[in-house]
């Protein structure tokens, strides 16, 4: 089957050239994507998306995250028009945003308190800088590879970044105990925080979940040090465990960056922390004119409502299941070797002797002319409004995805 027919695409890609620079910029540029991918999208829905041409796609990418449940989730899109209604962005928070920190402290284990911001880099940066003023001290020490935002002390690019920038930072390799203990000894004791992610995530790897020794490990260096344990939840969180990614291994962080899936698509993040960095949480200056929005803020609530009631990680991890169940016996079929990693509700496919990631194009292309949206070297997301037709339906593309591979 040939590509999708994508004209609307292509004239707004023409225009948007002329007053953006390339087009688009970060992660969401189409260039980084398979060439039959469209840049631009006209609606969703659950976990359906259009894109402007009118082409519908099972979404496997969930919009990198934030959709947990669904587009137009009917309690989340209820309460966030009722506070439009109300107000958004006022000269201070509406009552929602205590609400809000309730819900949130009673949700996530270790967290006593929490403050709210509007991307995932906005937490990251905000729990260094509590961690830094809680210690008075400067060094972070952050996994090799790991993304925690897109500000220069921790982009993937050092475009427009200078080495003063990271001159604190040191480095330590994920669920390496021995190469997170020489970083620790390295650091001496100038050591603010080790920051970590609920589980490896690196573009273009195998995933990996922590171990427990290694997570535990993380703890104890952490409290030898006096330094504050920072768990990334931006990516992960909601969908592996709704107190807290790293509760079943039985460790707590002291602060947790939040974000994506939060407020079910809407923006907001949070970080979430423990009582001994409340007093420096309450003093370094963190703000932002859209901190305090409202709607965003209501959308939360509501999904944390829905997160709990419908234990919605465990839901995801059964589609997950499905989805990998199915891929391996089809991938098995047409003598392609894959290897998936990563936790079932955020799946990542990768294929043997890929360097150049040709078979993983090659395939999501295919996947994508039948209507289903893969990435090749990205962990995708499952969200609770994906149903079993529609995991049928991403089998049905991975079919003919694996004939595409098998053919290269
Ligand atoms: C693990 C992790 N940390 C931080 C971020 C930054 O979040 P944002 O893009 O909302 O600033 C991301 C975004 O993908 C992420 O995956």
């Amino acid at each position: 089957m040939s590509a999708l027919a994508k004209p609307r695409d292509a004239a707004l890609r023409a225009r948007a050239e002329k007053v953006v620079p390339s087009g688009m910029w970060g992660h969401l540029h189409a260039a980084k994507l398979p060439s039959g991918y469209p840049q631009f999208f006209s609606r969703g829905d659950g976990g359906i998306l259009w894109d402007v041409d009118g082409n519908r796609y099972v979404d496997l990418m969930c919009s990198w995250g934030p959709n947990l449940l669904g587009h137009h989730h009917p309690e989340v899109e209820e309460a966030a028009e009722r506070q439009r209604r109300l107000g958004d962005c006022m000269n201070g928070p509406a009552e929602v945003m205590v609400e809000l920190a309730e819900m949130v402290v009673d949700t996530i284990a270790h967290a006593d308190w929490t403050q709210f911001q509007k991307n995932g880099t906005d937490a990251t940066t905000t729990c260094v800088t509590i961690a830094r003023a809680a210690t008075g001290r400067r060094k972070i020490l952050v996994a090799k590879g790991a993304y925690h935002g897109a500000v220069p002390w921790c982009s993937p690019s050092l475009i427009g970044v200078t080495a003063e920038d990271r001159v604190h930072l040191s480095y330590f390799t994920f669920n390496d105990i021995e190469s997170l203990e020489a970083a620790v000894k390295a650091g001496g004791d100038d050591i603010a925080a080790i920051v970590v992610s609920a589980y490896r995530h690196d573009l273009g790897f195998d995933q990996e979940l922590p171990t427990e020794d290694f997570a535990k490990a993380a703890r104890r260096l952490a409290d030898a040090k006096g330094a504050a344990l920072i768990l990334d939840e931006v990516r992960a969180g909601f969908r592996l465990h709704a107190a807290g990614s790293w509760e079943p291994l039985g460790v707590r962080p002291d602060l947790a960056a939040w974000s994506k899936a939060i407020a079910n698509g809407y923006a907001l993040s949070a970080v979430t922390g423990s009582d001994w960095l409340r007093k420096a949480a309450s003093q370094v200056f963190v703000t932002g004119s859209f901190w305090a929005g409202a709607v965003s803020m209501a959308a939360a609530l509501a999904t944390l409502k829905v997160v709990r009631r419908d234990d919605v990680p465990a839901h995801i991890a059964r589609l997950g299941e499905t989805l990998r169940t199915g891929l391996e016996t089809r991938s098995r079929q047409f003598g392609v070797s894959i290897r998936q990693s990563g936790p079932a509700q955020m799946p990542a496919v990768l294929f043997d002797d890929d360097a150049d990631f040709a078979k993983g194009t090659a395939f999501c292309n295919a996947a994508l002319s039948r209507g289903v949206y893969f990435h090749p070297k990205h962990n995708m997301f499952l969200c609770a409004a994906h149903t079993e037709s529609d995991i049928a339906t991403a089998l049905a593309a991975a079919e003919h995805g694996f004939a595409t591979v098998a053919g290269l």
